[in-house]
């Protein structure tokens, strides 16, 4: 038997024979009653564009602008790209190129935004309206009162009557991807093979191997005598400061370098003349993204990737041992020039770093 109580403004349903140690009562439903009452809505106030077709009309005037405004923008953006060039090592043409593009870009996004935003203050329609809420199954009458709500959006933003402001807004919003589009151009070298430059590295046949001092410096050439089992050089081709893009060279050039027992390698029979009495050298540039694997784990001849932990067997031609690596470092064939010196044989005889498309063409 439920009896109702009411205890501070509260109103409870409990079962009138169940409480509990503090006499309260046990699996009831508190119903609180709404304490703030619903102010309902404010006495409408009509905007001066509403009172006034001057003023309608100029705001108007100043939606459509702001939109032709972010062509202006959009289209600037892609002749600041082509006029104002990237210039490698040339700071100031940098600055020049990132600022006009940049200012073009802020201009094409800004006015799309004030402009919306006016158009939705000052022109389309403001008057407030309750949605009831009920069950919306997609049946037929449904189905035509959302088509009468498009409807009435349509004819109170003006959407298919106002036709400049309609097209200008289509305009800007074709228009403002257009400086995205152009700016993937900058990725690719401006006149030569994409695919050729990421195949092929600054080794070739003579090469000497030198010591990499960080940044473009390249320090001196190793021989093979300074070589002692065990230890790890950072290697760059010795006239690698000579290359007219010394980072971008460098980016797919350096080597590691590393001496092991002979003994402890394994190498195919057409690999065996790649290495020299236990010195090899492999990409330090991961198969996986392009980190630097440049963590070498000396008693288990392992090479670690620091960023996603690939690890590779140097005394097994670099394979994957561990990680998301697919594919083993490869390997610079090398040998001794006639005073010592360690040499490249050639170029790697397959693309550094990650796979990419054309990579198997
Ligand atoms: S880049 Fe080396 S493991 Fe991901």
């Amino acid at each position: 038997m439920a009896e109702e109580a009411k205890n501070n403004g509260t109103t409870a349903v409990v079962p009138a024979q169940s409480h509990d140690n503090d006499g309260a009562a046990v699996g009831t439903a508190i119903i609180a009653p709404d304490v703030v009452q619903n102010p309902g809505l404010p006495p409408h106030r009509q905007r001066v564009t509403d009172l006034d077709p001057k003023r309608e009309k100029r705001a108007e005037r100043i939606v459509y602008s702001l939109f032709y405004i972010s062509i202006v923008g959009s289209l600037g953006a892609v002749l600041a790209y082509m006029f104002f060039p990237i210039e490698s090592g040339d700071l100031g043409q940098i600055r020049l190129h990132t600022m006009f593009v940049g200012i073009g870009m802020t201009l094409a996004l800004l006015a799309i935004g004030i402009g919306a935003v006016h158009w939705g203050k000052a022109i389309m329609a403001d008057h407030e309206s309750i949605d009831e809420r009920h069950p919306t199954p997609s049946d037929e009458p449904t189905r035509e009162a959302a088509a009468e709500v498009f409807e009435l959006a349509d004819k109170e933003s003006g959407f298919s009557r106002r036709t400049l402001v309609r097209n200008s807004l289509i305009g800007a919003l074709v228009a403002f991807p257009i400086p995205g589009i152009t700016l993937l151009r900058g990725l690719a070298p401006q006149d030569q093979d994409a695919v050729t430059l990421l195949k092929h590295t600054m080794w070739e046949k003579g090469t000497r191997l030198s010591r990499d001092l960080g940044g473009a410096s390249v320090g001196a050439a190793i021989k093979a005598s300074d070589v002692t089992i065990g230890s790890v050089f950072h290697v760059v081709p010795e006239n690698l400061d000579q290359a007219t893009n010394v980072l971008d060279e460098k980016a797919k050039a350096i080597v590691l370098l590393i001496r092991l027992d002979p003994a402890d390698l394994t190498e195919p029979e057409d690999r065996k003349d790649w290495s020299y009495n236990g010195i090899v050298a492999y990409s330090k540039v991961c198969t996986h993204v392009g980190c630097p694997v440049a963590l070498n784990e000396q008693h288990t001849h392992h090479l670690l990737c620091p960023c996603h932990q690939s690890q590779f067997d140097v005394s097994d031609q670099a394979k994957v041992v561990f990680g998301p690596a697919k594919r083993p470092l490869p390997q610079l064939p090398i040998t001794v020039d006639s005073e010592g010196y360690l040499v490249a044989r050639s170029d790697f005889e397959e693309p550094v770093g990650p796979s990419f498309w054309e990579r198997l063409k």
